[in-house]
């Protein structure tokens, strides 16, 4: 489908909607890294990266050169439950600054819901840059993250010494290891998303990545009691000395345990790795171990709360369907759909422990609301009673709304450890 929007949001402007040709590429790059303030090498990423793009996924706005960017790759998003939903991944958003706030991101975000619906992607999901563009468009805060720093120097470990860890060489094996270990944990926690296959191979450091210094650091391997790798750790550190004291820091990259004694083993073992002060880590989440796992819990603290994964539910009844729920419900939720002009979906959910039917239905409404309210609160960490405030809500039934919030909630709370 070639997709062709005239937008005449101003009337001193029209411009067009389309998919990118290999020949646009030098203005769609010009456009991206002007708008992120950046000057990366573009030739490198056209040759290193391009290569890996669908670029029936590449959109851009054209008012001669190009004036907006707007990229997804596919991705599956893990639900409650254990169902991973084919999920369209969004990147790369940019209006060029001469053309900003005249309709252009709009544009290309119609462009490419449409064409994601038509591949049958029931999610899109994005990473915002501000936190005040996406709601409009239909996608809430699902994921709350946070860092941990970790003050090696005020704390011992609870439990038993680290077994089980080793150093692996940053090669192609390793590689392989940690896309396959990372595939096995991404199906088991709700929130987390299928990477790109290239995505480790950059990690590395073993392949050049314009807008990034190359990688240079370690990569440690658990393995359980079989001597199964179960869990690796990808972490670089800086050096530091004060006064005569080493005051180095370690900073986890990437982290990911197959198991408690993977992750317990990991946090140990770099802690206690001679030299070393700190150690930190993003994209954490609040429910993180850590701070049980040290005889001074205060050693370690967690900072930069915040969102992280953005959801959007493209097919409604779907992605509502596709989860499993905690506790039971039966009520007519119809969300308001945010590309204008859109006809509200109306559905029928009843959920409980023992199965989910969700139907479009007729029936009247139980509750109104704005399909970023309902994303936010999919995948069963944000709660919907405060997802409903930014853009309001109708409770047609006394109590409906904390009926909705109570079924959507789940015990384990969503976390995501990919950036895109
Ligand atoms: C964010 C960006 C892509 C917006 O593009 P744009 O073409 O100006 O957006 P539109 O004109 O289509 O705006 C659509 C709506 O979103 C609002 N909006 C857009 N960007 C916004 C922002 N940063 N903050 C608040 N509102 C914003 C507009 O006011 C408009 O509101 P309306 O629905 O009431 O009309 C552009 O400003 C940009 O490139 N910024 C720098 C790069 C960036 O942050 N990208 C996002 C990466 S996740």
């Amino acid at each position: 489908m070639t997709a062709a929007i005239a937008g005449r949001y101003s009337r001193s402007m029209s411009y067009e909607v389309r998919r990118v040709r290999e020949d646009d590429l030098p203005s769609w790059f010009e456009c991206l890294t002007t708008a992120f303030l950046d000057r990366p090498d573009t030739a490198l990423i056209a040759s290193q990266i391009v290569p890996h793009w669908d670029l029936e996924r590449v959109w851009g706005a054209f008012d001669g050169p190009t004036v907006g960017t707007f990229r997804t790759w596919a991705s599956e998003l893990t639900v409650p439950g254990g169902a991973r939903l084919p999920a369209s991944a969004v990147t790369a958003v940019t209006v060029r600054p001469t053309h900003r706030r005249r309709g252009i991101l709009r544009a290309m975000v119609a462009a490419e819901h449409a064409a994601s619906r038509e591949r049958g992607e029931t999610i899109a999901m994005l990473y915002a840059a501000e936190a005040p563009i996406y709601g409009r468009f239909g996608y809430g805060p699902a994921v709350t993250t946070c860092a941990w720093t970790l003050d090696a120097t005020n704390t011992g470990f609870v439990g038993a010494p680290v077994t089980g860890i080793d150093f692996a060489p940053i090669d192609e094996g390793t590689r392989d290891l940690m896309r396959d270990l990372h595939e096995r944990y991404r199906v088991g926690r709700p929130g987390e998303v299928r990477r790109r296959p290239f995505s480790f191979a950059l990690d590395l450091g073993l392949m050049d990545f314009a807008w990034e210094t190359k990688w240079k650091g370690w990569v440690a391997v658990h393995r359980d009691a079989a001597g199964e790798p179960d869990g690796y750790v990808r972490y670089g550190a800086e050096s530091k000395w004060e006064e005569g004291q080493p005051r180095s820091s370690i900073k986890i990259q990437d982290l990911v345990a197959l198991s408690d004694e993977a992750y317990d083993a990991f946090w140990r073992f770099l802690a206690e790795t001679d030299l070393v002060a700190t150690v930190s880590m993003e994209r954490g989440a609040l429910d993180d171990r850590l701070p049980w796992l040290l005889t001074n819990s205060r050693a370690s603290a967690a900072t930069g709360v915040g969102d992280s994964l953005w959801v959007n539910l493209l097919d409604v009844p779907g992605a509502l369907a596709a989860r499993t729920y905690e506790r039971r419900g039966d009520l007519v939720l119809e969300v308001a759909d945010p590309e204008r002009g859109g006809r509200p979906a109306r559905v029928r959910l009843d959920a409980g422990p023992d199965g989910v039917t969700c139907l479009a239905t007729k029936r009247s409404p139980d509750l109104t609301l704005h399909a970023g309210a309902l994303g936010a609160a999919y995948l069963g960490g944000t709660p919907l009673r405060h997802a409903v405030i930014a853009r309001g809500f109708d409770e047609h039934r006394a109590g409906a709304l904390a009926e909705a919030d109570a079924l959507l909630r789940t015990v384990e709370p969503p976390r995501c450890t990919t950036f895109f």
